[in-house]
């Protein structure tokens, strides 16, 4: 069984993740943390407990985190996401935020990983604030941990947030920083090109949507801005507008799932600018070795696109 934490900031993409990971018999999710970023923290903490009671699986404890970066402003991504984070199709009968546990994100990362040492891998599909604060409070955690799986940053300078900036990175830089510097455990990253590159077509999107169950018709409520948007000219971006959709927080997810999904990958040392004018936010790539240490990350380059559409269509049967 894989013992999984999953810290997110649940849009559409990070239900998509989710749900896919429920669906997996082997795959025993430990508790689902939650902080700032596609949503506030509050709709955050809400829109996992939709996508717990949709797929039935209320008994997974979910945490609230931080609602704000260590620095800075908070982001969010409405326009993508809409306001509530999950496409503005609100459910009357949503699950009330006092199903959420007392006890806070930070505090249960640190608790959960010191309970099965060298067992729980996290997958972070969101700004890395609670990770940050988690290495902080316990610089032992990361040597606890089996491994690190991000959605996150950017392998050229193109950004999707800023200029240079990826979402997650972009919307609390530092924490990015303080992550993939002090997590010495092994560390996989999706970046924002790799998952454009990686996206799958709209014929598969449509039959994905159209299985007759609750899980599909909760998500094309949900996913329906998102696809909206992508048809919408506004997302002026031809890594965006060619042809496919991207769930992005999914390809982390199915790294953690599955060993055989990564086909291909580079092993970088990686790190995040903090103080440039525009490049604030953007993930940077030691291409030349030149910060010598000895943590490298595995940035995905290939993956076995057909698992991917088998553990996609899986999430909501
Ligand atoms: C990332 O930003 C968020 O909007 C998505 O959920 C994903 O985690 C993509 O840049």
């Amino acid at each position: 069984v894989k013992k999984l934490l999953v810290d997110v900031d649940c849009g559409v993409d990070d239900a998509q993740a989710i749900m896919m990971a429920l669906a997996v018999p082997d795959v025993q999710i430990l508790g689902i943390t939650c902080v700032h970023g596609n949503a506030s923290i509050e709709n955050v903490c809400r829109n996992v407990l939709r996508v717990l009671k949709v797929c039935d699986q209320m008994e997974i404890p979910v945490f609230r985190g931080a609602s704000k970066p260590l620095l800075g402003d908070v982001l969010n991504a409405s326009l993508f996401h809409g306001h509530d984070g999950l496409g503005d199709a609100p459910d009357p009968n949503a699950p009330g935020l006092e199903l959420a546990q007392e006890e806070g994100a930070v505090s249960a990362i640190i608790r959960i990983v010191n309970e099965h040492p060298g067992e729980v891998s996290i997958v972070a599909t969101a700004p890395l604030t609670n990770l940050a604060l988690a290495v902080k409070l316990d610089p032992t955690l990361p040597q606890k941990l089996k491994a690190l799986y991000i959605m996150g940053g950017n392998t050229d300078s193109r950004g999707n947030t800023t200029i240079c900036g990826e979402f997650n990175f972009a919307a609390d830089p530092e924490a990015a920083y303080i992550v993939l510097n002090d997590y010495l455990c092994p560390t996989y990253i999706a970046t924002w090109e790799f998952t454009c590159l990686s996206k799958l077509p709209w014929e598969f999107c449509d039959v994905w949507l159209a299985q007759d169950t609750n899980k599909a018709r909760f998500m094309k409520k949900i996913f329906q801005h998102s696809i909206d948007m992508c048809n919408n000219e506004r997302i002026n971006n031809e890594l965006v507008s060619g042809p496919g959709f991207i769930s992005c927080d999914s390809y982390a997810m199915a790294a953690a799932i599955d060993d055989t999904f990564i086909i291909e990958s580079d092993h970088k040392a990686v790190t995040v600018e903090l103080s440039g004018k525009h490049t604030r936010g953007m993930m940077v790539v030691d291409h030349l070795e030149i910060l010598k240490t000895t943590h490298k990350a595995y940035i995905m380059k290939k993956v076995d696109l057909g698992k991917f559409k088998e553990l996609m269509m899986n999430a909501l049967k």
